[in-house]
This record gives structure tokens, C-alpha cells and sequence, in this order.
């Protein structure tokens, strides 16, 4: 793959001028997309019989988020969901990664549908293929009912069995019309952020609850898979999006070498074992401190369930160093006192999410998980950046640095592609500004602008550029 001439970004007004990618590497049937999911974007938390999930509560509780915002308005696309998806076709998009409110649909978790929180998704379903872009629809990100929640949560087994009939109930409802479907979005992140670290929902802060919770969101990915396929095409496509950051020693020190095989157990390998191999990775438990959680005889079976594609969220990489010191714990060092990730590389460039900005991980993860565990389909389900938005006196946003980072790691993809690894898509994240979990309002990761007093939205040179990439691909429709 090489950089060969620019005229992906000629066309746009107010772009700079960008070397765009040589354009025979995409397939003509590949996913170019940008993705949301529910309690970041909708708004509308009590409209249409919604019950409220664990983010609404998590959200109120004070010093949880930045500032103590909420999801309560967000981008409020339950009320401009056509517009939106007028934007998204103006953007050039053929896809988009959506996801499912539970409590919208299923207000108790369990038990009496609401319709109308059914009919939102049916209307936004219709809308995105009257357009011509492909839905892909998350069932779970992150937003459980409360009502379940106060039966315990993912901390019962119950909760899989409920996410098993959820689910069921939303294929058959959408699953003469939508092909791509994915059961959970990170379940590490639902998983050790919510229960071990305390910065996402539900705010708890125990290894051994985490484990617990995450055998049963495996459980329920698994249990889920033959529901839903009962009631979609035969064409259709089951997976999940776990979230991955490949792991680079700092030196070559036997500590450091051991460090680098615990972070990757503990970061990568946690649910993406289960799933393929249908056993947790050697000394996942040890490592953590922790004991294994209460496993079934049939869980395993269960959870590796074939699917027909892995969902590969990244954002970056971990780099570490074997260390006799105590480190200080944050979403991407680790639990273990012997290393530390180092946060802060020299010469590194980051997001403002303080993620380093490495392309090459994505190579790293995507060509790996092929050799070793072989998906027979991968999507990019995220790939994007939060940087320092601002709107000029034009009203224009010139984020060339989301520009860049996009265009490298577009550019990883076709390489990998290249090298065999069957990719079938690649989402942004995200497609508007949103609610960015504990830090609120203030990460901006869209390809378009919310001006959130106003709503209104205003693309970024970014949401152009990509446009004009995304219809260069159609353009040239070369054969594979
Ligand atoms: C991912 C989440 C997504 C968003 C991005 C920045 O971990 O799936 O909702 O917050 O990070």
C-alpha cells in the first residue's frame, strides 16, 4: 500500500490538501462506516416507556463523570435520528454501527415488551436502508436496565438467560432486515471498569466480582447466538466487539518479556479465549489475584459458540516494563505490581484521551488474532480519536489530525488485507460527538460536530474527508 495521489481530498472545500490511498486494495462490498451506541447519542432517557439503565444512575452519582454529565440529553438523535441519517448519507457512508437500548425495549429487563421503544430501532432500520447503508446493531453497550441491576446484575446467571430472550426478542423484530449483528460491545471494559476499577457503571471496585461478571456476559454472548440466528437470514452475521491493545516490551529484560505476556492475558486474551478456544488463558486468575469463577459444565460449549465474525475495536497499544515497583492503577496499566505501562512515551503523539496514536498496533492485532485464532470475518468496529475540536469563525472544524490518524490506519487495513487477513469493514468511531462515558461531554470523537445547546450538527473536515475517501472506494470498485 502506498501513498499515490491526493485526489480523495481535492474536492473538499476548506480541506488541505491530504495524499488519499492508493485504491485497490477495498473489496466493493466493504463496510465503510462510523458508529454510535445508544446511551451516548439518544437522549430521550424517559420518552416512549424507556426504564432507565445502569448509566442513567451511575451518570447521577456525584464526581462519577466529568462534571456530572449524563446521558440525559446527549446528541438527542432519538428526536433528530432522520436527519441524522440523511448526514450519514451525505457522508458517503454505507454502514452504520448502532446500538440497542434494552431498557427501551425490555423496560423490566425481563417480561413485557415496549413496542415502542422497539419501533424507534424498526424506524431508524428502515430509514438506513432506504439510504442504502448496511445497520449494524449492537445489542449491548454497556446500558443494562436498573431493573436487573437490582436483581443482581451480571453478578446472577439469570442476567445471561435474560440477555439470551432480549435478544431474541430484538431479531425477531429486526432480522429480516438488518445482516450484521453484534451481542456485546467490550466486554472487558463492562466487565473490569464497571466492577473492578469503578470508572464506568456500576462503580464497583472488586477483581473477584469482575471475573464473576465477566464469565456471565460471555455466557450470554454465547446463549444469544442460536436465539438470534433462529429469526435472521441465513446470510446474516453473528459476532461480537471485543476491545484489543497489543502489548510491546520496553526492553528485553526477562521481567519485562514476563510482563508483556501477563498484560496481553489480562488485556487481549481474557474473552477472546473463551470465545475461540473455549477455555480462560493459563494464569488469567493467578495473575489477578483472584479465583475463577463458578463455571458450568456446558459454559465453554456454550460460549464458543462459532460466529461468523470478531468485531476488533482499537485505539492503542500498551508498551511495559518489568518493574520491582508498586504502580499507580489506571484504564491501561494493569492490576499486578511487578510492571508498569508506561503512559507517556518520548516522541510519541497522542489523542487527547492520552491514548498514543500507534497504527501499527492495529496491524499487530488484526494479523495476529488471524494466525492464531483465526475469525472467519474481522470488522473494524472502532477506530477513531478525540483531539481538541474547535469551530472556526467559519463554523468550519479543521482537524487535520483526525484526518491523519484515520488515513494511517485506513492505510493498515488495506495492508493486512493484503496479507490475507479476511476484513470486511472498517467503522469510525464515531460519527457525532457524544456523551464519552466518565468524561462527559468534553472528548469530542465525531466526524461531525454537536453544538450541543443548539444540537445542531456541523460536519469536520475530518466527516469530509472521509466522505470523499468513501466515494473514491465506490468509484473505483476494484476487483480484489
Ligand atoms: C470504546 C467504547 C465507545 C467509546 C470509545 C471511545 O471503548 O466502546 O463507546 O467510548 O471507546
Amino acid at each position: 500500500m502506498s501513498i499515490t495521489d491526493d485526489t480523495a481530498s481535492r474536492s473538499i472545500p476548506g480541506v488541505a490538501a491530504q495524499p488519499a490511498l492508493a485504491f485497490a486494495a477495498f473489496p466493493p462490498d466493504f463496510l465503510w462506516g462510523a458508529a454510535t451506541s445508544a446511551y451516548q447519542i439518544e437522549g430521550a432517557v424517559h420518552e416512549d416507556g424507556r426504564a432507565l439503565s445502569v448509566w442513567d444512575r451511575f451518570s447521577a452519582v456525584p464526581g462519577a463523570t466529568y462534571q456530572g454529565e449524563t446521558g440525559e440529553i446527549a446528541a438527542d438523535h432519538y428526536h433528530h435520528m432522520e436527519d441524522d441519517v440523511a448526514l450519514m448519507a451525505e457522508l458517503n457512508l454505507n454502514a452504520y454501527r448502532f446500538s440497542l437500548s434494552w431498557p427501551r425495549i425490555l423496560p423490566q429487563g425481563t417480561g413485557a415488551v415496549n413496542e415502542r421503544g422497539l419501533d424507534f430501532y424498526d424506524r431508524l432500520v428502515d430509514t438506513l436502508l432506504a439510504r442504502g447503508i448496511r445497520p449494524l446493531a449492537t445489542l449491548y453497550h454497556w446500558d443494562l436496565p436498573v431493573a436487573l441491576q437490582d436483581r443482581g446484575g451480571w453478578l446472577v446467571r439469570d442476567t445471561a438467560y435474560a440477555f439470551a430472550d432480549y435478544a431474541e426478542v430484538v431479531a425477531r423484530r429486526l432480522g429480516d432486515r438488518v445482516e450484521w449483528w453484534l451481542t456485546h460491545n467490550e466486554p472487558w471494559c463492562s466487565t473490569y471498569l464497571g466492577y473492578a476499577l469503578g470508572t464506568h457503571a456500576p462503580g464497583l471496585h472488586d477483581k473477584q466480582l469482575a471475573v464473576k461478571v465477566g464469565h456471565h456476559i460471555l455466557l450470554s454472548h454465547g446463549l444469544s447466538v442460536p436465539r438470534m440466528r433462529a429469526h435472521l437470514s441465513p446470510q446474516a452475521h453473528v459476532g461480537i466487539a471485543l476491545d484489543f491493545y497489543p502489548v510491546y516490551a520496553a526492553n528485553d529484560h526477562s521481567e519485562t518479556l514476563l510482563a508483556v505476556k501477563q498484560a496481553d492475558t489480562f488485556r487481549n486474551r481474557w474473552f477472546l479465549d473463551p470465545l475461540f478456544r473455549g477455555s480462560y488463558p493459563d494464569n488469567l486468575f493467578t495473575n489477578l489475584g483472584v479465583t475463577p469463577p463458578p463455571i458450568h459444565e456446558d459454559d465453554f460449549s456454550i460460549i464458543s459458540t462459532p460466529i461468523d465474525f470478531l468485531g476488533v475495536n482499537y485505539y492503542s497499544r500498551m508498551l511495559v516494563r518489568g518493574s520491582e515497583d508498586v504502580v499507580i492503577i489506571t484504564e491501561h496499566t494493569v492490576p499486578f505490581n511487578n510492571f508498569e505501562a508506561i503512559e507517556r512515551i518520548p516522541g510519541a503523539s497522542y489523542t487527547e484521551m492520552g491514548w498514543e496514536i500507534f497504527p501499527d498496533g492495529l496491524a499487530n492485532i488484526l494479523t495476529r488474532i488471524h494466525r492464531e485464532y483465526a475469525p472467519k470475518a474481522m470488522v473494524v468496529t472502532e477506530s477513531g480519536a478525540a483531539f481538541d475540536d474547535h469551530l472556526d469563525d467559519n463554523n468550519h472544524i479543521h482537524d487535520k489530525l483526525r484526518i491523519d490518524y484515520l488515513q494511517a490506519h485506513i492505510q493498515i487495513v488495506a495492508q493486512v488485507i493484503r496479507q490475507g487477513a479476511p476484513i470486511k469493514g472498517y467503522i469510525v468511531w464515531s460519527f457525532l460527538d457524544n456523551f464519552e462515558w466518565s468524561e462527559g461531554y468534553r472528548k469530542r470523537f465525531g466526524l461531525v460536530y454537536v453544538d450541543y445547546p443548539t444540537q445542531r450538527r456541523i460536519v469536520k473536515d475530518s466527516g469530509r474527508w472521509y466522505a470523499s475517501f468513501v466515494a473514491s472506494q465506490s468509484a473505483s470498485r476494484p476487483s480484489f
